[in-house]
């Protein structure tokens, strides 16, 4: 498909770059929305190694468009629209890292969260501004922010709007990680080309395992991931690795992605 507020750019090495650009603030208007739906179906249909998403140089994105707000009848359209579109980026089998160069507000904030990583630029700033306009994060904020961070941070951060800068937002857990401004593509890309290298299958199946057992209980998880642990061995890349480190000693495989 052609887009027109987002960029979709895939790497030799299997590594896929979504880029934001929609205008000066990358509004997540319903069309970006629509957009990022359709970005990660054709991501889904066609699965990269790792995927690295990112916005603008000041601004990552800023959140919903504000304009296309009304009362409940727009937000019973708007809010699955949103979730549907980071549920898809969510769920592809492969590590989906956030490149957060300057503001992620409200949505934008919500759109990191829905990736696995966030590497954060010194200039980042992180929030959930919603509550200052009267209303509450519908993109999975209130979900996933307190699974990153916990409870009490979530809570303190969604009630009161207050932004979190890149060092806090290491400390707390939101960033996994903060570059200078100048070397946050190079360092997601160089994370994307260490995992297109790895046996990217078997990360696919690791992530699903750590993401279902933790919408579960500690009991269910863990049977999750004996299935897991079952269906790798099934791949013909833990062949490879197995008689490579009996054969080589340890990470030299070569794997196939199979
Ligand atoms: N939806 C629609 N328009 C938005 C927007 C949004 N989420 N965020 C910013 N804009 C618009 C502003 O209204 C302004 O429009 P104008 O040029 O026609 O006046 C323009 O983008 C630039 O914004 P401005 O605030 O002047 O730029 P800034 O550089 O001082 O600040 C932000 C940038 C992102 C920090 C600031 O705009 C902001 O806090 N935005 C709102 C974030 C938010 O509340 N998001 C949650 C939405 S539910």
């Amino acid at each position: 498909m052609a887009y027109e507020l987002l960029t979709l750019e895939r790497h030799d090495n299997g590594v896929a770059v979504l880029t934001l650009a929609n205008g000066k603030v990358n509004a997540l208007s319903g069309a970006l929305v629509a957009e990022i739906g359709a970005a990660a179906q054709d991501l889904t249909d066609s699965p990269p190694s790792a995927v690295i998403v990112s916005g603008g140089d000041r601004i990552f994105a800023a959140g919903a468009e504000i304009s296309e707000f009304g009362g409940p009848d727009e937000a019973k359209v708007i809010g699955p629209e949103i979730h549907a579109a980071f549920d898809r980026l969510a769920a592809l089998p492969c590590l989906v890292i956030a490149a957060v160069s300057g503001y992620a507000l409200g949505g934008g904030c919500e759109l990191s969260l829905a990736c696995d990583y966030r590497i954060a630029s010194e200039r980042a700033v992180f929030g959930q501004p919603e509550i200052l306009l009267g209303i509450i994060p519908g993109g999975g904020g209130t979900q996933r922010l307190a699974r990153v961070v916990g409870p009490s941070k979530a809570k303190e951060m969604c009630l009161t709007g207050r932004q979190v800068k890149a060092e806090e937002a290491l400390r707390i857990g939101l960033a996994d990680e903060v570059v200078s401004p100048e070397s946050l593509m190079d360092r997601a890309l160089e994370l994307g080309a260490t995992l297109a290298k790895g046996a990217t299958v078997g990360q696919g199946i690791c992530k699903r395992a750590i993401d279902e057992g933790l919408s579960t209980s500690l009991a269910a998880g863990l049977q999750i991931e004996l299935d897991a642990f079952v269906e790798v061995f099934g791949t013909e890349d833990s062949q490879i690795g197995v008689k490579s480190f009996l054969e080589n000693g340890p990470g030299k495989a070569e794997f196939v992605g199979r």
